[in-house]
């Protein structure tokens, strides 16, 4: 049942109006009359112990209902949830409030719930807290005992080993030419619009719903079960869309449980959003990194070798595994290679995935280093990358499913006017005397899919409703499903009602990672097959429109059946993959697989093109345009996938030039909490972006050919910006994010 070859019209977003007019209702959009408003009051100490909570002072604002902290009983009872990366549900293992311990600052040590969000956040800044404070370490200059070589660590192999081939050691020592250079990545915040926030109500029959903007509804969903000690049945997890989450919203967060203790304990729905500066200590983050990154290559511009060293920042309680290498020993044919991962223990909240979470430190570290051997060469940019391109994945030796990287460069070379571009730094000026530089450089991102179940059920009205686990994060994917249905039932888009991000459907596994798209749209897509082969019993020749009989809607089918309705059902896992990761999946576990596949390798790939200018007087760097050609297979939709590449060109462009989340190692915590110093693109840093896509599908990832696309979008943004800038200025800048001082 393949069928590659269909190709998408340029749907417009299902959703568009809808959030244009303000009407689209996020997760916890809820203002009943009766709604309860939570807040939390945080640890001010990097860790140590809580001596002593008094509520008093707290409790006699007007309104106030309950304060909970870890004396009260039910809460120190909670179990923890475990974390996601160990066959748990939770961005981290430590749950606060279940003992007097502070991890970190910014834990909450209490749960205030009143009548109005004022009185609860009068409330909790009036509760007190005593403390035994502990040495604190923030920083990835850390005392070797806090240093954990990932090999070495319980994490799961293979997924977790190093990554080698060849001897690079050897290969970097004979190679004629050599780039040893150090990179550093800092920690960041995702800071989605929609902060997180839930509403947690109980039903009479002690069932729990939570609203909750998440990219895994499932997970959520057990993890609360697990926590509370309900079976899974007991609890409903609603997340119809989600305001952004870049990776923050993937697990289980640490005050859903305590906003649905709280919410049982007063008999009514209570609602917590967690204020911006609270965010940055109660969900996950990127964590700082240091590469040191190695390549040889001989005189011809052949890359022999590579070795890449990473130290990545972890927490004390969590090992946060890291695959910073896998992007660099298969982006390039390099035959030599050697990973080393290390994880640094420090005492903040444990981070987690934030877009595109290994490979964007990793291309700027690699494509940085590709661009210094470029110059060592004295060789155009796009023809190195090209002349070491492969279709063999260097380490498992099987071929990549599809990988139109080179064309990628080509393409966007043309688009660019690369030809144009003198190789000499700071050979190029604009007409105000601004520095002009031009960057390029690739980037990468697995090809990964999660099993997925797709219920199709449409009606003699005309109505086609598609269940399959996904989230709608912004992406588009609601459209996506129903471009993909659409097409293939031959149906209006309009007709196509898309039912996701609700446990009580069909399981809503995890959506991260840019599989979104290429696990829902094949599996909604084979029920559209199967829906077709059930029309076809009601109506052989009206189903197909065969032996010159005109071809007739399902609803015209179903109404001359005398069926109200038809409904179908079927699975989907990845090549490879047992008929045993549906239990998984049911279980709300990560079930991904991929990149790796027993007969191949599948990944996406991007090119940017950046043109860089910087003022003379300030030596501000302004970005006037940006050309991006990505390799994310078939595009199922047009319009939402060249709306991804920009944003992701914009995230690249923050996480590049602005982003940063301050550390100060006396006190622990981030200090610019807030996005007044947290600083990110506004309108007036972005020019134009020009996004191409190559429309290739691939052949054998799934029936309908689409690979991943949302993370892809960012790689190798960042390396395009500092090769341009060093295209401008003869100035290597390995340092993220970029500043002025380093550019004066
Ligand atoms: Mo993905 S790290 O969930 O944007």
């Amino acid at each position: 049942m393949s069928d590659t070859a269909q190709t998408y019209p340029d749907t417009p977003r299902v959703d568009a109006r809808d959030k244009v007019r303000g009407t689209t209702r996020y997760a916890a959009d809820d203002a009943r009359a009766d709604m309860l408003h939570a807040t939390l009051a945080i640890a001010t100490i990097g860790r140590g112990r809580v001596d002593r909570v008094s509520t008093r002072a707290a409790r006699t604002i007007p309104g106030v209902r309950l304060v909970l902290t870890h004396d009260d009983a039910e809460v120190a009872g909670l179990k923890a949830a475990g974390f996601v990366m160990g066959g748990g549900y939770a961005f981290q293992n430590f749950q606060p409030m279940l003992s007097p311990e502070i991890a970190y600052r910014g834990q909450p040590i209490a749960l205030v719930v009143a009548e109005t969000l004022e009185a609860a956040t009068e409330a909790a800044v009036l509760v007190e807290a005593t403390y035994t404070p502990a040495p604190i370490q923030v920083s990835l200059d850390a005392p070797a005992a806090d240093i954990v070589a990932q090999a070495d660590s319980p994490l799961p192999k293979p997924m977790f080993a190093d990554v080698a081939t060849g001897d690079a050691d050897a290969a970097f020592a004979d190679a004629p030419l050599k780039i040893d250079a150090a990179y550093t990545g800092p920690p960041q915040h995702q800071n989605p619009m929609e902060l997180l926030a839930t509403v947690a109500e109980w039903g009479d029959d002690g069932t729990l719903i939570i609203h909750e903007g998440t990219q895994n509804a499932e997970g959520v969903r057990q993890g609360l079960a697990r926590q509370l000690g309900l079976t899974p049945d007991k609890v409903r997890v609603i997340s119809p869309y989600v305001g952004g989450s870049f990776g923050q919203k993937n697990s289980l967060q640490m005050h859903t449980a305590l906003t649905a203790v709280a919410a049982r304990r007063l008999k009514g729905p209570v609602k917590l959003v967690v204020p911006r500066a609270q965010g940055f200590h109660d969900a996950s983050f990127r964590p700082a990194s240091r590469h040191r990154m190695r390549l040889g290559a001989e005189r011809d511009g052949r890359m022999v070798a590579a070795i890449h060293e990473a130290d990545s920042q972890t927490s004390r309680h969590d090992l946060f595994p890291t695959q910073y290498a896998s992007l660099t020993a298969r982006l390039y044919g390099i035959g030599n290679f050697r990973g080393r991962e290390r994880l640094v223990r420090t005492d903040v909240q444990t981070p987690g995935y934030m877009r595109a979470p290994y490979e964007h430190i990793a291309a700027f570290a690699l494509e940085g280093a590709v661009d210094e051997l470029a110059y060592e060469l004295d060789m155009d940019p796009v023809a190195l990358r090209i002349a070491n391109d492969t279709t063999t994945d260097p380490i498992t030796k099987r071929p990549f499913s599809s990988r139109h990287l080179a064309e990628c460069l080509r393409r966007g070379a043309e688009r660019f006017g690369w030809s144009r571009r003198a190789m000499a730094p700071g050979s190029m000026r604009a007409d105000d005397g601004s520095l002009v530089g031009w960057g390029v450089a690739s980037g990468a991102y697995p090809g990964s899919t999660a099993p997925a179940i797709a219920r199709l059920r449409i009606t003699d009205t005309g109505g086609v409703f598609i269940d399959v686990g996904v989230h709608e994060m912004g992406q588009g994917v609601r459209t996506a499903l129903a471009a993909a249905v659409a097409a293939r039932l031959r149906v209006p888009v309009e007709c196509v009602i898309a039912e996701i991000g609700d446990t009580r459907g069909t399981p809503q596994h995890l959506t991260a990672g840019a599989w979104g798209t290429a696990t829902a749209v094949p599996a909604a897509v084979e029920a559209a097959e199967a829906m077709l082969d059930a029309l076809r019993h009601l109506d052989p020749e009206g189903a197909d429109g065969a032996d010159g009989a005109a071809r007739r809607s399902p609803a015209h089918i179903l109404k001359a059946a005398g069926r109200a309705s038809l409904e179908v059902e079927i699975r989907r896992k990845a090549q490879g993959q047992p008929d045993a990761i549906f239990g998984q999946l049911t279980q709300g576990l990560v079930a991904a697989a991929g990149p790796e596949y027993p007969e191949f390798v599948t990944y996406s790939y991007i090119a940017h093109f950046v043109e860089v200018r910087i003022e003379p007087g300030t030596h501000r760097v302004r970005i006037p345009r940006v050309v991006s050609v990505a390799d994310c297979g078939r595009v199922v939709s047009p319009r939402t996938a060249r709306s991804q590449v920009a944003g992701g060109v914009v995230w690249g462009i923050g996480a590049s030039l602005r982003e940063v989340s301050e550390v100060d190692a006396r006190f622990g915590g981030f200090l610019n909490d807030d996005l007044a110093d947290y600083v990110v693109p506004v309108n007036a840093d972005i020019g134009s972006i020009e996004v191409d896509l190559i429309d290739e599908p691939d052949p054998l990832l799934n029936s309908v050919g689409v690979k991943t696309l949302g993370e892809v979008a960012m790689v190798g943004v960042a390396p395009a910006i500092a090769n341009a800038i060093h295209h401008a200025t003869g100035r290597r800048l390995r340092d993220l994010p970029i500043r002025i001082e380093q550019v004066l």
